[in-house]
């Protein structure tokens, strides 16, 4: 990709220089605009040098710009495939929310026709500020879109919202302007859900799984950068990822009513989770003490998510499930597509305890026709982005592309 990489004066311009060197080492092209404020922070120095890039400044006086300065601006809109402001601040965010072009940076934003993406830093009264809230929501109407800041303690002193979110965060939502998109799923609602669900006996115990959800998090980005909009239905712990509607949630129980309230609008579902197939009978609303409860436990099952939803889809609505077995993989696997109402289902063989844990991972698409080529062995962020493409080219070939 060539990136346009905006850096206005705020403290956290420093980190820009990081973003900037992630991103061209990842093979991307990036060329560093600072503003006159930006440039107190950092230097057009670090920058193309880091980027091996020219970096320009606010006017012709500073910076790298070329021979004919006036039509630099219009050069670089164009030259863009994408433009990152970061830190973006109050200033820069409010200059540009209202049309205005007083600098390289403004002026480049209002001419370029590439997606325009604000990672937003500043101290937490002036992020809570009705005007800057009422800019950035006018910058969202024009299509842009926000990585917003994190939670934690500022450089002023106070704690709150407005520290710059991670870079890696940050690098994931300018990447995924670049992913290939797919027809088959540009604008359509998809349904994930991930993770392991959390089984309460008390308020204190619990009945779970080592599903981390990575798996389901890999398939969420792999389905947003596929053009898709992404609702992830997520148990366990790990952090959701950027540009994805995620609920969290903690029992089977509040998975399936999750899910309930979301299929009727949804274009498909895919099935990650590990849901717990049994749930304590009881739930003690204060913790159990030693010699209360029985020594056996009393389970009942839950209700399977993927085989409720099948039984309410429309016509059109689309399901892939997944299965992890340890024995006759692709006979067991058939046999969920079927019980189930599913259109694939993809196996993952885990004889001999493989799978959990491994860096690579290979899943079996089993059709309704049969089991289809092994996707993998792939590390899961690969394998999850094949596993989409799969799906995408399969979705085509049925001619579900409206
Ligand atoms: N699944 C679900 N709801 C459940 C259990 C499983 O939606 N209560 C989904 C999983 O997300 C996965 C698929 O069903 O996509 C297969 O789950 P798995 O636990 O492997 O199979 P089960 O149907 O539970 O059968 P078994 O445990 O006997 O292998």
């Amino acid at each position: 990709m060539q990136i346009i990489l905006g850096i206005p004066g705020g403290i956290a311009a420093y980190k820009s220089a990081d973003l900037a060197r992630l991103l061209a080492n990842d093979g991307h092209r990036v060329r560093c605009i600072l503003t006159e404020a930006g440039a107190r922070f950092i230097t057009p120095l670090t920058l193309s040098s880091l980027t091996a890039e020219p970096c320009y400044g606010s006017n012709p006086d500073q910076g790298e710009w070329r021979a004919n300065p006036s039509i630099e601006h219009i050069e670089l809109a164009r030259w863009a495939d994408l433009v990152a402001v970061v830190p973006a601040t109050a200033d820069i965010i409010g200059k540009a929310a209202n049309g205005l072009a007083s600098d390289l940076l403004s002026t480049v934003l209002l001419a370029t026709r590439a997606p325009i993406l604000w990672a937003p830093a500043m101290n937490t009264g002036m992020w809570a500020h009705p005007a800057v809230q009422a800019n950035l929501a006018r910058l969202r109407s024009f299509g842009h879109s926000v990585v917003d800041p994190d939670d934690g303690i500022l450089a002023c002193g106070e704690e709150g919202s407005g520290k710059l979110a991670q870079v890696a965060a940050i690098a994931e939502a300018i990447l995924m302007h670049g992913a290939p998109k797919l027809s088959s799923l540009i604008g359509k609602r998809v349904l994930i859900t991930s993770g392991p669900t959390r089984e309460d006996l008390d308020p204190v115990r619990t009945l779970t799984n080592r599903s981390t959800g990575a798996m389901g998090i890999e398939l969420a980005r792999a389905f947003r950068d596929a053009g898709a909009h992404v609702q992830l239905v997520l148990g366990g712990d790990l952090p959701a990822p950027w540009g994805v509607e995620t609920v969290r949630v903690r029992s089977a129980l509040d998975m399936l009513s999750a899910c309930e309230a979301r299929w009727a609008s949804a274009d498909g579902l895919v099935g990650a989770a590990a849901v717990a197939d049994q749930r304590p009978e009881t739930f003690a609303a204060e913790k159990v003490k030693k010699g209360e409860r029985p020594e056996t436990m009393v389970l009942v099952r839950t209700p399977d998510i993927l085989a409720t939803l099948s039984a309410a889809r429309r016509p059109g609505q689309w399901i892939l499930g997944f299965a992890a077995e340890s024995e006759n993989h692709l006979a067991h696997a058939s046999a969920k597509l079927q019980n189930k109402g599913l259109d694939a289902v993809l196996v993952n063989d885990i004889q001999g305890g493989r799978a959990f844990g491994a860096q690579a991972n290979t899943l079996t698409p089993i059709l309704a026709q049969g089991p289809q080529a092994p996707i993998g062995p792939l590390p899961k962020d690969e394998l999850a982005r094949a596993v989409v493409h799969w799906w995408g080219h399969q979705l085509e070939a049925r001619g579900t592309v409206q």
